[in-house]
């Protein structure tokens, strides 16, 4: 899979795709991050990428004629069709785990870091875009955004992640948060690992862990639970939970 990322500032990337599997993957080649300076598009001495909106209001508008000449760029030639075309917005469609598959599947993704007020709308004549928020906050640019696209994406894809099992048991895989987790020593400061976690009973632990996830998804996310695929099993625990019972109480 390729990934280009068309931003002002390319040096904002040097560190993180330096860092972890991540970095690993790219220096090994099994993934192709391009980055590119959507100055070098610009036609101007300044390199001037941003301009003043019509219709007057505050902020600069990111101007159509160096997205487009960059754009036009890295989709020449070769007709990909697993291709798309992504720019960071706060005003975008909401990101998320199932985005983050759909976008693995794809051969080439292409992410525009939106900056200032937002970019000139009549780049979407031009260019099938869809705009992609990470959240309903404002950051100062998309940079940071396409980060975190670029990892939770990158994760799905082979060799992006430790064991798949990890994957498989993230949280929102199944529109729900994942269970806590706990690792040695048993005992800190008179805390301790639930005794059902430190023993071997693999059956109950992996119902402890359907509880606990249950648990968390209905304290932290119960928005959630509407679209999460439950069982008969996962309704009477539910019912427990919301009767404020723990997981020793009941199994
Ligand atoms: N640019 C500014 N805010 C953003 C957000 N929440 N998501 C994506 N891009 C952004």
């Amino acid at each position: 899979m390729k990934v280009t990322i068309l931003t002002i500032f390319p040096e904002f990337f040097d560190s993180p795709l330096k860092q972890s599997l991540l970095g690993k993957a790219l220096a090994r080649g099994s993934l192709g991050i391009e980055l590119v300076d959507i100055r070098d598009y610009t036609a101007d001495k300044h390199r001037t990428v941003d301009d003043a909106p019509f219709g007057g209001g505050t902020g600069m508008v990111m101007k159509v004629e160096p997205l487009y000449e960059a754009l036009s760029a890295v989709t020449a030639g070769k007709d990909i069709p697993r291709r798309k075309i992504i720019l960071t917005s706060a005003a975008g469609r909401k990101f998320n785990q199932r985005t983050a598959i759909e976008y693995s599947l794809l051969d080439h993704l292409v992410i525009i870091c939106g900056r200032y007020k937002g970019v000139d709308a009549r780049l979407h004549k031009f260019f099938d875009i869809e705009e992609v928020s990470i959240g309903d906050y404002v950051l100062n640019g998309g940079e940071t955004a396409a980060l975190a696209i670029v990892e939770s994406v990158f994760r799905l894809l082979p060799g992006g992640i430790g064991k798949i099992d990890s994957a498989m048991s993230d949280s929102f895989i199944e529109e729900m948060l994942g269970c806590q987790v706990w690792t040695r020593p048993a005992r800190f400061k008179g805390e301790s690992v639930p005794a059902v976690m430190q023993g071997g009973d693999h059956a109950r632990q992996e119902r402890f862990r359907r509880f606990c996830a249950l648990q968390m998804t209905m304290n932290r996310r119960p928005d959630l639970l509407r679209q999460t695929i439950l069982d008969e099993d996962d309704r009477l625990m539910l019912q427990e939970i919301a009767a404020g019972k723990e997981f020793e109480d009941c199994y």
